[in-house]
């Protein structure tokens, strides 16, 4: 199955594509992670890119559908894939469309004052990719999975979030209508707890 996670910034679309990566084998392919990847390795690409993550503005539409493009070339993406954080405009998903066959495209709904308060607490594991929230941390800065140092992103400073909301109300929500009309689009409400939120996204696949 080839799924995609639509969602505002800090909705869960990582959280719930890493739950989902353990229970049918496929893999998560986020741009955002791919990107600052490439920010961290100085490719070229993350070059290009820092800019607009750092500053929560959107990498232009041909770097992005190029790196997708590539990934999905690889061998582990021939049952399927998640992908998180792309498309991201309606070009992109035009694009997507050209070399890619999406079966359902699930939109995780939650609103605003819940999302900035989600990223502002989020803390990642650059060793294993882990994703928390500080209230789940119990107040250590290690990862409970593998006891690297977690960070905190960049673009999780608030006043970057609130630039992150403006720019998916204008260029990303008008993907929430382009997949309802190709009548794949299946929309979770995310304000549960991890789990709760869980069993809403496996329901909305069966459907
Ligand atoms: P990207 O990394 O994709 O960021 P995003 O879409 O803003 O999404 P996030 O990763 O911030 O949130 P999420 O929905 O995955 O939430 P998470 O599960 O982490 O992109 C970053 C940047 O890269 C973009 O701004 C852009 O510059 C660039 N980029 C990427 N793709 C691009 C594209 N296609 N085109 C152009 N540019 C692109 O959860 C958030 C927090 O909430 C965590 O702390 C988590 O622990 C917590 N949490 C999750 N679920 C719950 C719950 N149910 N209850 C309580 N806490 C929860």
């Amino acid at each position: 199955m080839n799924i995609i996670f639509l969602g505002p910034p800090g909705a869960g679309k990582g959280t719930q594509a890493q739950l989902l990566t353990k229970e049918l084998g496929i893999p998560q392919i986020s741009t955002g992670d791919m990107l600052r990847k490439a920010m961290r390795e100085g490719t070229k690409t993350g070059l290009e890119a820092k800019r607009y993550v750092e500053s929560g503005g959107l990498v232009p539409d041909e770097v992005v559908i190029a790196i997708v493009r590539e990934r999905l070339a690889e061998d582990d993406c021939k049952n399927g894939y998640m992908l998180d954080g792309f498309p991201r405009t309606v070009p992109q998903a035009e694009e997507l469309a050209k070399f890619a066959h999406i079966d359902v495209a699930v939109d995780l709904d939650l609103p605003d004052d819940v999302i900035v308060h989600r990223l502002s607490g989020r803390r990642v594991c650059p060793g294993c990719n882990a994703t928390y929230h500080i209230s789940q941390l119990g107040g250590s800065d290690k990862c409970p999975n593998c006891g690297e140092t977690l960070i905190q992103r960049k673009d999780d400073s608030e006043e970057t979030i609130r630039n992150r909301l403006k720019v998916y109300q204008e260029q990303t929500a008008p993907l929430v209508d382009y997949y309802k009309g190709k009548g794949i689009l299946r929309v979770v409400p995310c304000t549960g707890t991890v789990e709760e939120n869980f069993a809403l996204v496996k329901k909305a696949l069966e459907a």
